[in-house]
This record gives structure tokens, C-alpha cells and sequence, in this order.
């Protein structure tokens, strides 16, 4: 059985007058999946967000949410939709709560134990004007009414950027909550390490197209373990070795290496029956597949071998 993706885009192209925007946007997210849309700083991210709102009209391919245009049914879609915005704008001189309770109303919702709760554990003082709050008291007052709306599809754009760790936390967790309550999540964003806590599945956009879509099991099997050991017996043959790439030995019992995830415990093995004397270990991260597409240092990080088949 086929389930529909809640949220469908296919080759979107956003033009602002001779700018164009977006290229070639194309990616589903499906019910209880949390999709990170990741990418620098004016690759496009919001700009497809607020198409997908109806904020935006595309200049061609097609967007949909829950099976209808998001331009021409855009009234209807946004009663089943919480969004917070990158930017959050508030009444400078409404409070928080004020400010939550009629974001709640404007979705036709209401102040329920659900967002007393909210409020709770974001630890915002709700009895504050707006204008005094900080940028992370404003994600939160935006968050807040978000999180505390029933909806079927939650869009949050870059939405931590100003929390603190224990607060991005407390999101994170939220996230994870939805998503087995069975929702979709479109979380973009340009930092790394929040996106692999959360996503199941992330869309990579550079420059106004999506150049790689994938689980994150698909991504990681692109980059490698990097491994620094000590042994007490000579590592003579770690060089033949399946999955061992890149080694340097300054003498026999020393070695730097990169691992395939999938070679990850034929290797320790190895490495054990050499009596491991120290390990150093940095796990794969998208920041290495950012190098690979975004950065400089290209040549580095692993290519060649990888083959390009996770997007079709
Ligand atoms: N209303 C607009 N008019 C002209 N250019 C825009 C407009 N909105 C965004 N852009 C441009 O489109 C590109 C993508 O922006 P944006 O979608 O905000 O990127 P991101 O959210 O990934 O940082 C940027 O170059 C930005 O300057
Ligand atoms: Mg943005």
C-alpha cells in the first residue's frame, strides 16, 4: 500500500524578477517522518518554506500538501499546519503569553494544559513584553504556540538558532514526539549535528537545488570513520584490510586510518587482537558531506569511490 506524502514537491523553480531563487527543488516528506532540509545561507531554504506556505508563488514545477496545490488551497492547508518562521516577529509590547494565546487563536486553536506544559520546560516568563525578550525568547514564544498546535505537517525554519543547548534539547524532543504521533516535520537548517539527532531522511540544497537526497544511513556510508590508534603489537597488514582507507603509520604501532561504517567491527576486531594500547575516534558527520559539496577542502574527504546514486 502506497501512502501519499504529505508534503510533495517536484523541479519548483522560484524566480525573484532576474534572480532565480530556486532551480530544481524536489522532495516528499511522508507521515511520521522528520525531513532536514539542509543547506548554507541563502541556498534557498526558507524561500522554498514559503512557497510550500502559499507565501510565495512558484514560478513553475509543483508543490503540494496533503494533495493540494499549496498556492490555490493555501487557506485550507494552513488549518492542519504549525510553522515558525525563521525570523520571529512579535507585538513589542504584547507579553509572551498574550502573544501565544493569540498566535493559538489565529490558528483556531486554544490555550490548552499542552502549552502550559510548553511554557514549562521551554522555562520562558510569559509575563514579559516582547520587545524585552532576547532572539531565543522569541523562537521560544513561536515554538511554544507551534508545538502546542494540533497539526499533521510542523515546518520549522532553522528554528534553534538561538537556543541555548538544554533548550534545543527540549525541542528536539518535542520533534521526536511528533513524529510518533505519526506527523511530518520539515525542520531546515544549517547546522549539522541537529539535523543527524532528528531526521530520518535530509534533502541537501545548494545554491537553489537539491543535489542529494537520503536517510542518514544512506549519507554516512559516503564518509568514514577517522581512527587514530595505538597497539602493542605491529599492525603489519592493516593496509590490507577491507574498509581501511587512507592510512598513515609513522611506526608499526601507530596509525591513522579511515573506516567504512560497514568494515567498523571487522576493524576493532583486527584492532583488538593487536592489544589496542589507544583509540581516538571521530564519527561520521554531515559536515563531511558538507566538504564534500560546499567546501574548499573537496579533495580531502573521499569521492571518488562513493558514486553518486542516492538521488534519483
Ligand atoms: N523576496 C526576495 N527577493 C529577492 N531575492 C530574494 C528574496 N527572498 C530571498 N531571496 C534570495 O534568494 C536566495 C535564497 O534565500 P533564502 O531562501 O532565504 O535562503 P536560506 O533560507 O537557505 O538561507 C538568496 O540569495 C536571497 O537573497
Ligand atoms: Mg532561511
Amino acid at each position: 500500500m502506497q501512502i501519499s506524502p504529505v508534503i510533495h514537491i517536484s523541479h519548483l523553480q522560484k524566480r525573484f524578477g532576474k534572480f532565480q531563487a530556486l532551480h530544481d527543488v524536489t522532495f516528499d516528506v511522508q507521515p511520521g517522518e522528520v525531513f532536514g532540509f539542509i543547506g548554507p545561507n541563502g541556498a534557498g531554504k526558507s524561500t522554498t518554506i514559503r512557497t510550500l506556505l502559499g507565501l510565495l508563488r512558484a514560478t513553475s514545477g509543483t508543490a503540494t500538501i496533503f494533495g493540494k496545490d499549496v498556492f490555490r488551497n493555501a487557506v485550507s492547508i494552513h488549518k492542519n499546519i504549525a510553522y515558525v518562521p525563521g525570523d520571529v516577529y512579535l507585538w513589542p509590547n504584547l507579553t509572551g503569553g498574550e502573544i501565544i494565546d493569540l498566535f493559538l487563536k489565529l490558528s483556531h486553536q486554544r490555550h490548552s494544559k499542552r502549552t502550559d506544559s510548553l511554557i514549562k520546560a521551554f522555562g520562558l516568563d510569559t509575563s514579559k513584553k516582547a520587545r524585552t525578550y532576547s532572539k531565543g525568547n522569541r523562537q521560544k514564544v513561536a515554538l511554544i504556540a507551534a508545538l502546542s498546535q494540533t497539526a499533521d505537517l510542523y515546518i520549522f525554519d532553522e528554528p534553534t538558532s538561538g537556543l541555548d543547548p538544554l533548550n534545543e534539547q527540549i525541542f528536539q524532543d518535542e520533534v521526536k514526539a511528533l513524529k510518533a504521533d505519526g506527523k511530518a516535520i520539515l525542520l531546515s537548517s544549517h547546522i549539522l549535528s541537529e539535523v543527524e539527532q532528528m531526521c530520518d531522511r535530509i534533502g541537501i540544497i545548494r545554491e537553489g537545488t537539491i543535489i542529494e537526497t537520503g536517510t542518514l544511513a544512506e549519507m554516512q556510508h559516503l564518509t568514514r570513520t577517522q581512527m587514530t590508534v595505538t597497539t602493542k603489537t605491529p599492525l603489519t597488514d592493516l593496509t590490507n584490510q577491507p574498509g581501511v582507507h587512507q592510512l598513515k603509520q609513522s611506526d608499526p604501532t601507530s596509525a591513522t586510518f579511515a573506516v567504512d561504517s560497514d568494515a567498523m567491527t571487522v576493524v576493532t576486531q583486527y584492532l583488538a587482537a593487536h592489544q589496542l594500547l589507544t583509540l581516538k575516534s571521530t564519527p561520521p558527520t554531515l559536515e563531511d558531506l558538507f566538504l564534500r559539496y560546499y567546501g574548499k577542502q573537496t579533495d580531502q574527504v573521499t569521492n571518488s569511490e562513493t558514486g553518486d546514486g542516492t538521488d534519483a
